[in-house]
């Protein structure tokens, strides 16, 4: 078996890819690592193989937990952890320097003790900042750096130290940038979850702004076979940018999914924009199309469909993670209850 070390394989796309591995591999043998934040949900992990898949509760930051999860012949560490949500980090951004700065750090000190063949990050097309609005740029693996959040600039300044830990120690280390994913398992923070939980139960939705922000939308297991095949076949040190040539904006994402769900547009409420919002975002994954052969399998039709069936057939998860400080974070960051309608 080989082994590999996920940190934040109960969040959303990590517990996408621990599911991935164990479906379709029957040699990687799994360690979970993850500390189990307001995110993090043991219900995502339900029914996998326990031959191969291994959960430790523990903090990425925490450099003695760290060293004693970790064993020695591991081929990789693939890092998803972190605190993810770009309103929580304007809101205070001490735990984001903490799990995505210092974490990172730690997790690449012990991969160097621990002789890990491979570190891969999961990093985010944020960390290069906003494009115009009003032309067809892209992001490539050459865009700068200029991170608009504190979010973007912990995961920016994360990269730059695996980086560091690869120019100036050799550790063979990749970095996945990939735009937003969505999919089943998301916390119902996040924008595309949430309008659906509030459409699901006639509540009025929020859109940022005048909704016309441009986001480039790629389905969680299209996201989790490029980490994949990155993880597999990328050439050490090399960045990959990860996009299903999506890009949508905010409006029309919930528009579309009204529509599906046959629920009207008046749903909609627009309130103040987000501080510092990012107008667009377009990702070049050309790439890793070319190097590695990667596609997207879902298109943009069907990988909603199957993220609003999921939704619909698990409510309990969602009614779950909708409850207790979820309801304190909604009502701080929208000014109603998440059940007003
Ligand atoms: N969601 C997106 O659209 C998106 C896009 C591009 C990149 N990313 C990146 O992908 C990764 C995963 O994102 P996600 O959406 O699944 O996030 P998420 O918030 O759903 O999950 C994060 C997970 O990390 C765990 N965690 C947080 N702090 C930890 C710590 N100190 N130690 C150990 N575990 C900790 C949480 O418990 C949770 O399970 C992140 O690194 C994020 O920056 C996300």
């Amino acid at each position: 078996m080989r082994k590999v070390f996920v940190t934040g394989g109960a969040g959303f796309i990590g517990s996408a890819f621990v599911k991935l591995l164990l479906d379709e591999s029957d040699d990687w043998f799994i360690t979970n690592f993850d500390a189990l934040t307001y995110a993090g949900n043991l219900e995502n992990l339900t029914g996998l193989d326990e031959n191969r898949h291994h959960f430790i509760r523990g903090d990425i930051a925490d450099r003695d937990a760290v060293t004693q999860a970790l064993e020695n012949d591991c081929e990789a560490i693939v890092n998803f952890a972190a605190e993810s949500h770009v309103d929580r980090s304007i809101t205070s951004a001490d735990d984001f320097l903490r799990t995505n700065v210092t974490g990172t750090q730690i997790l690449l000190d012990a991969a160097r003790a621990k002789g890990v063949k491979r570190f891969v990050q999961v990093s985010t097309d944020e960390v290069m900042g906003s494009l115009p609005e009003d032309d067809a740029s892209f992001f490539t693996e050459d865009s700068p750096f200029a991170p608009n959040s504190p979010y973007a600039a912990s995961k920016a300044a994360a990269e730059h130290l695996v980086r560091a830990a690869h120019h100036t120690f050799g550790l063979d280390t990749v970095v996945t940038r990939c735009g937003n994913n969505y999919g089943p398992r998301q916390f119902p923070e996040k924008f595309l979850p949430l309008a659906i939980a509030n459409a699901m139960n006639d509540q009025t939705i929020p859109v940022y702004g005048d909704g016309m922000n441009v986001r480039d939308w790629i389905y969680v297991e299209d996201h989790c076979r490029a980490i994949l095949a990155v993880m597999e076949k990328g050439k050490p040190g090399r960045v990959y940018n990860i996009g299903a040539r999506n890009p949508r904006r905010n409006l029309e994402v919930v528009q579309s999914l009204l529509d599906a769900l046959g629920k009207p547009h008046s749903l909609l409420r627009f309130v103040t924009d987000r501080l510092g919002h990012d107008r667009r975002y377009a990702i070049d994954p050309s790439l890793i199309e070319a190097e590695l052969d990667w596609r997207p399998r879902e298109t943009w039709a069907s990988g909603l469909a199957k993220t609003i069936a999921w939704y619909r057939e698990n409510n309990r998860w969602l009614e779950n993670t909708r409850s207790g400080a979820y309801r304190d974070y909604y009502r701080l960051q929208y000014g109603t209850e998440v059940n007003a309608s």
